[in-house]
């Protein structure tokens, strides 16, 4: 049987990786500037993750749903600690994706409506709602074009209000830093004017902190940055730090019961333990105000790039817009001087999304390379 051909591949097999390296079959070191896609967060392999999650499946692995596990109750407090939102409840999935198609879901029982407001460029997911409020038609097969959605322009506070008045929204979507979109973000007259907009014609405002969770912007949420009280936030990517998980974060206005929402593997032993761990070492590390320290470097830095428009982003969940498209000088990193970065759906974006555990001597690498190949 041969794989099913949906993703372009660069010619790389890594087989080991440490921190904020990956190394292939000969064991070639590479620089990992992007963390397989803003997943790895404290570092490839890191040695307290790989003792708990080996010590974990030595004991139970996975049960169903159908049974006390107090990982999960463990995950669930730690978790409101280190992230501030203390009067959220938790409900684990497995994937980005999966995390906005229960929040969507949960927003439409809470309100009894079925319209979603989503915002040009954002990506949610490829799920069916969540590919829905997607913008991008590409990857909406005529089955999900079925949901009932309106793709705003981002800032555009009027004519949001125009929709919500119409009483038939259920939620606003929205990444409060574009990932795959290309970084852009509004203000906080914005992000502020959703949240009032939402509580007055009772819609969900769902912050997807897919990518820009667990600390990447250098808040462990994008949205704390903003005065706002997101009805749900959705979590994946460095939650678990390669391990899949997913979840949302429920305001206590929008009430459980038996049934609502339901899965399998989602908040199973390994899952869980991978989360806790991630949370640990967050803490004990002090990686958020690592990637703030590191980012401001970034910054400084990049002054010097030649033909470098601007740097979007915040902490390590950042972009650099050139005059022109970045694929060529991207496959040139990767090839040439071994570095991996990301692409946008803005073609002229390089996109940084590094483990929160790199240091300002790694970034001397890349920056070195990037002005090599621009000179
Ligand atoms: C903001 C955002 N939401 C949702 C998703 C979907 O996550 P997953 O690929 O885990 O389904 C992504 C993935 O890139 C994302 O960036």
């Amino acid at each position: 049987m041969s794989l099913f051909n949906v993703y372009p591949l660069f010619d790389i097999t890594p087989v080991t990786a440490k921190d904020v390296f990956v190394y292939d079959e000969n064991n070639c070191q590479y620089l990992d500037l992007y963390g397989g896609h803003a997943v790895i967060s404290i570092g490839h392999s890191h040695p307290t993750y790989v003792k708990n999650i080996r010590a974990q499946v030595s004991k139970i692995g996975f049960y169903s749903n159908s049974i006390q596990n107090p990982l999960q109750v463990a995950l669930a407090k730690k978790l409101a600690r280190v992230s501030g939102c203390n009067s959220y409840e938790l409900f684990l999935c497995n994937s980005g994706a999966e995390a906005n198609e229960n929040a969507l879901k949960l927003a439409s029982f809470h309100t009894g409506k079925k319209k979603v407001i989503a915002f040009k460029n954002g990506f949610h997911g490829r799920t069916s709602a969540a590919v829905a409020v997607t913008d991008n038609p590409k990857i909406i097969a005529p089955i999900n074009a079925q949901q009932e959605v309106e793709i705003l322009a981002l800032g555009d506070l009027e004519s949001l209000e125009k929709s919500l008045s119409k009483n038939d929204v259920c939620a606003v979507i929205i990444e409060c830093i574009q990932g795959v979109g290309g970084l852009d973000e509004s203000t906080a007259v914005f992000y502020e004017g959703i949240d009032k907009l939402c509580k007055k014609y009772n819609a969900c405002f769902i912050a997807d902190e897919v990518q820009s969770g667990f600390g990447r912007t250098g808040d462990f949420f994008a949205f704390q940055k903003y005065n706002v009280t997101p009805d749900i936030i959705s979590i994946a990517k460095g939650m678990g730090n390669g391990f899949p998980v997913g979840g949302i974060l429920v305001h206590p206005n929008i009430k459980a019961s038996f049934g609502l929402l339901g899965t399998t593997f989602g908040g199973n032993h390994l899952a869980c333990v991978a989360v806790l761990t991630v949370l640990d070492v967050l803490e004990k590390e002090r990686l958020l105000h690592n990637t703030l320290e590191v980012s401001s470097y970034f910054l400084r830095r990049a002054l010097n790039v030649p033909r470098l428009k601007t740097v979007k982003g915040r902490g390590l969940m950042l972009g650099l817009e050139f005059e022109f498209p970045i694929a060529e000088l991207r496959k040139n990193l990767i090839y040439k001087h071994k570095i991996f970065t990301g692409s946008a759906k803005n073609p002229n974006v390089l996109r940084i999304l590094p483990p929160l555990t790199i240091k300002k001597e790694h970034l001397e690498l890349f920056f070195e390379a990037l002005i090599s190949e621009l000179s």
